[in-house]
């Protein structure tokens, strides 16, 4: 059946406009050729951790407890699996081949890459992130879209740059649309991180924005009660010095705090002076 001109160009119109509430929702990314209305599909495997109990017959008799248990054992199961795999990686090379090979986290399944880190392994300043972006996303590499930009000018500024940090994040794959990564992804990813952490063996450890100040520090205000504040970090190995600073997405939309942002940056520059000749233990 053929269309008139006019009735084709209304439904490109309508089209485009649907395409454009998308992408002002966040949506950037097309995981497949045609939607799917996940809600009317039976049961599938789920991704360890996040199975979710089948629902019961009409005719069964509700069971409040059990169905909280069985969810909180596998997603326990896939906590204990990331602590193992995780320390069972003895250099960072062995980990980003496990983290590779790990199935725990459902980010894995919609990222296009692995985005493990950047920089000098073995470097005196590590810097960890939120999770990568669409740039991040494509390249595998961490920070290398516009936030990473104003990132290597902050590190210029007082005489660092790539080759002399490294830099991660505490969830290594894109959550779809850059949401920031829930609660649960972040704890499943935890164990890699930290392990990264202490092969890196850094002397200094820089928290980029609140979601890492809270997964590494433990930490519960927001970033801008917490910034700028050192903490001890226990690395596994031995206690190293940790700041809290601002995200450089942040500040790209709220240009003013960067000078909140200069000022933890000092102390940072700072500290590396008086403890450069410190010998690591
Ligand atoms: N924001 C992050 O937190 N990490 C990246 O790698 C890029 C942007």
């Amino acid at each position: 059946m053929s269309h008139p001109p006019a009735e084709i160009g209304a439904r490109e119109a309508a089209l485009e406009a649907l395409l454009a509430f998308y992408v002002d929702a966040g949506v950037d990314l097309a995981l497949d050729e045609a939607p799917h209305d996940r809600f009317a599909e039976p049961d599938r495997p789920q991704p360890r951790g996040e199975q979710a109990r089948p629902a019961p017959a009409p005719s069964e008799p509700r069971q409040p407890a059990a169905p909280a248990f069985a969810a909180a054992a596998s997603a326990d199961e896939t906590a204990l699996a990331a602590c193992a795999t995780a320390r069972g990686a003895t250099s960072l090379d062995e980990l980003r081949e496990a983290l590779a090979a790990f199935d725990g986290c459902a980010l894995k399944a919609t990222a296009k890459n692995l985005v493990f880190a950047d920089g000098t392994p073995g470097a005196r300043v590590m810097l960890v992130g939120e999770a990568p972006g669409r740039e991040e996303d494509i390249q595998g590499k961490p920070f290398v879209g516009r936030s990473g930009q104003l990132l290597d000018r902050m590190l210029s500024a007082i005489g660092l740059d790539r080759g002399s940090v490294y830099i991660a994040n505490i969830v290594p794959w894109r959550p779809p649309g850059n949401r920031t990564p829930t609660p649960q992804e972040a704890a499943i990813c935890r164990p890699f991180i930290e392990r990264q952490i202490e092969l890196c063996d850094p002397d200094v450890l820089v928290c980029l924005g609140g979601p890492s100040a809270q997964a590494l520090l433990g930490v519960r205000e927001g970033i801008l009660r917490t910034r700028g504040k050192w903490f001890d970090y226990e690395t596994g190995r031995r206690t190293i010095r940790a700041l809290a600073t601002l995200h450089p997405a942040y500040l790209l939309r709220q240009p003013a705090q960067k000078r909140l942002a200069w000022r933890d940056l000092r102390a940072l520059r700072k500290v590396l002076d008086e403890t450069a000749g410190a010998a690591r233990s």
